[in-house]
């Protein structure tokens, strides 16, 4: 097993690509730490992890709140004796505040409040889970920081102009926070997935289907299938496995080398 023993921390662990991490991770021999705003959602897939042998506990945290991501890496380091992976995959799709408008998905119709959070979600918080966990790690000399970023953080895409921006904003976050800890032995990474079919994406596919009129009259399902058709050359969905499996050889000694890169998982839609 390639992560025996490491505690691991992982935002939005309730989520369904954070519960994907979070089994990979715990599969090679980590425990873990989830947390999440949903403190049910973080306690079922805490559960799976003790089913796995390992230990767990399920904290809630708003990624957005810094004394909350401060207290998360006191609470871990008290109940779980130390911290070696930090994983922040807490984020949200873009639309939170849209309600089930039928407008189009032009600029003009996405909200201030929608922007705020998303980018308060999606780069704020890893900012903030980032900054709470260097000085730990720094004085451990060792760590591994994972940020989860998206395919669309690598091309903008039309229809959520705010999230590409927030997860464009956290590849280059990355790769500054690497600079800084490189010195200190510290990893820093992050992984562009493609198309999971999450919660997130379910709500995603609502909208386009009220928004767009490509979409109009379809299933969830079938805008997913056309999504997945349209922007994967490999003609087939992501899974929460795919990036846990990477995930956790980021987090692993196989990895050591590897620092400020973003690595996608997508099916070969990005090449850069
Ligand atoms: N599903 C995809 O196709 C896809 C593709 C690329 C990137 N991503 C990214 O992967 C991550 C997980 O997405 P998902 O598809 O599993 O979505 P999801 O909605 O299933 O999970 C997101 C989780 O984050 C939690 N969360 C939201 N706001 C939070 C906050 N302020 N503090 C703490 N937790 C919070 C939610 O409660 C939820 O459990 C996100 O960062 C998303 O942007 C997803």
């Amino acid at each position: 097993m390639k992560l025996e023993n490491r505690i691991a921390i992982v935002t939005g662990g309730g989520g369904g690509l954070g519960e994907g991490i979070c089994l990979c991770l715990a599969r090679e021999g980590a425990h873990v730490v989830v947390c999440d705003t949903n403190l049910d959602l973080a306690k079922q897939v805490a559960t799976k992890i003790e089913t796995l042998g390992q230990k767990s506990y399920a904290s809630q945290i708003d990624v957005r709140k810094s004394d909350q991501c401060e207290q998360l890496i006191k609470k871990t380091i008290e109940i779980m004796g130390s911290i070696d992976i930090i994983v922040c995959c807490a984020g949200v799709g873009g639309f939170v505040h849209r309600g089930q408008s039928t407008e189009d998905l032009g600029i003009e119709n996405i909200s201030e409040a929608d922007w705020d959070l998303t980018i308060d979600v999606n780069l704020k918080g890893v900012f903030l889970c980032n900054r709470a966990v260097a000085p730990y790690f720094k004085k451990k000399k060792y760590g591994k920081i994972i940020n989860i970023s998206s395919l669309a953080g690598r091309k903008g895409i039309a229809w959520i102009p705010h999230y590409s921006a927030s997860k464009a904003g956290v590849i280059v976050l990355t790769q500054a926070v690497s600079l800084q800890l490189a010195p200190y032995n510290i990893n820093v990474n992050t992984v562009c997935p493609g198309v999971i079919k999450t919660a997130m994406w379910d709500k995603g596919a609502q909208i386009l289907v009220e928004s767009d009129p490509t979409y109009k009259g379809m299933t969830r399902d079938e805008v997913f299938a056309s999504v997945v058709e349209d922007m994967i050359p490999m003609k087939k969905p992501q899974t929460a496995e795919g990036i846990g499996n990477l995930v956790a050889f980021l987090a692993s000694e196989d990895a050591n080398e590897i620092t400020g890169q973003a690595i996608n998982v997508d099916g070969g839609a990005i090449f850069n």
